[in-house]
């Protein structure tokens, strides 16, 4: 069981898609999927509808309810993906706090690039608050196939200056990715009259998952920090609402059994 968590400050680097792609190739190995959704716009979660209920998703996902989501449904997923796109700074610590590996999406662009510099430096803080560390990385995504631009070299540089670790395994630009998500289907699912290299995404995300699993494995001393406040009184509960597959859950659903802290 691990949590992925997709973040960058900057918009448009390619959270969502990434957190769908990941999503999409773990439910192809037959793996239960949770995608936790945090962007008001919830691309996420029409996606996941769209594709018939192989991968569940809850929306509205926010930082008073998203420790809630993770303990009532750990137990019963392989996998949840947190996309957190729209995040803000309380979200990316939360989220970042009880992730197993933290991926942060980077286009060519600097400022992809400064995005991301602020998702890091959020998990140096929770990391120096709790002296735990936090299993992060940068994604590449949206890498053009055939030549490395010079932007995106640039953008390596800063982030190799600054010691942040990069996964070697970048999303690469197909349209596959572009056109699974607007049909609402797998990658497998696509028709290869219309969309070209559909293959090759697929090996493309093949790689990536032989990546972050590598990446968790190899990093064992890394533990979630707030993984012990969160988890510590495990309790098994069942789905919030009864397994529908073309159901879109409603993070509001949970509010009423929402407990606040007692002052
Ligand atoms: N690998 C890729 N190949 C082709 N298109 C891509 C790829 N990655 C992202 N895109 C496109 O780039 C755009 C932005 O991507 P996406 O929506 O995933 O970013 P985001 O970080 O989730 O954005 P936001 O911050 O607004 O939530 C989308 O139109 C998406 O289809
Ligand atoms: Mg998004």
């Amino acid at each position: 069981m691990a949590i992925i968590s997709l973040a960058n400050a900057k918009g448009g680097s390619g959270k969502t898609t990434a957190a769908v792609l990941l999503a999409a190739a773990y439910a192809r190995k037959d793996k239960r999927v949770l995608v936790l959704d945090c962007d008001r716009f919830s691309s996420a979660t029409d996606w996941c509808a769209k594709a018939g209920g192989k991968i569940d998703a809850i929306s509205g996902i926010s930082a008073s309810n998203l420790a809630e989501h993770l303990r009532r449904n750990r137990g019963h997923y392989k996998h949840i993906i947190i996309d957190l796109s729209g995040a803000s700074d309380m979200l990316i610590a939360l989220a970042s706090g009880l992730s197993d590996l933290v991926l942060v999406p980077v286009q060519g662009s600097v400022l992809d690039g400064q995005g991301a510099v602020h998702v890091f430096n959020i998990i140096e803080m929770v990391m120096q608050n709790t002296r735990c560390r936090v299993r992060r990385a940068v994604l590449l995504s949206r890498v053009n196939p055939l030549v490395t631009t010079r932007s995106l070299r640039k953008v390596q540089a800063m982030l190799d200056e600054k010691g942040i670790s990069m996964l070697s395994t970048p999303i690469v630009e197909r349209s596959a990715y572009r056109d699974m998500f607007e049909k609402g289907c797998l990658l497998d699912e696509l028709d290869p009259a219309k969309t070209s290299n559909i293959d090759k995404a697929i090996a493309n995300m093949t790689a990536l998952l032989r990546e972050v699993k590598t990446f968790i494995a190899d990093d064992e001393d890394a533990q979630a920090p707030y993984s012990g406040i969160c988890f510590g009184e495990e309790r098994a509960e069942p789905l919030p609402v009864k397994r529908d597959p073309f159901r879109r859950y409603a993070a509001a659903s949970l509010a009423p059994s929402l407990s606040m802290p007692r002052a």
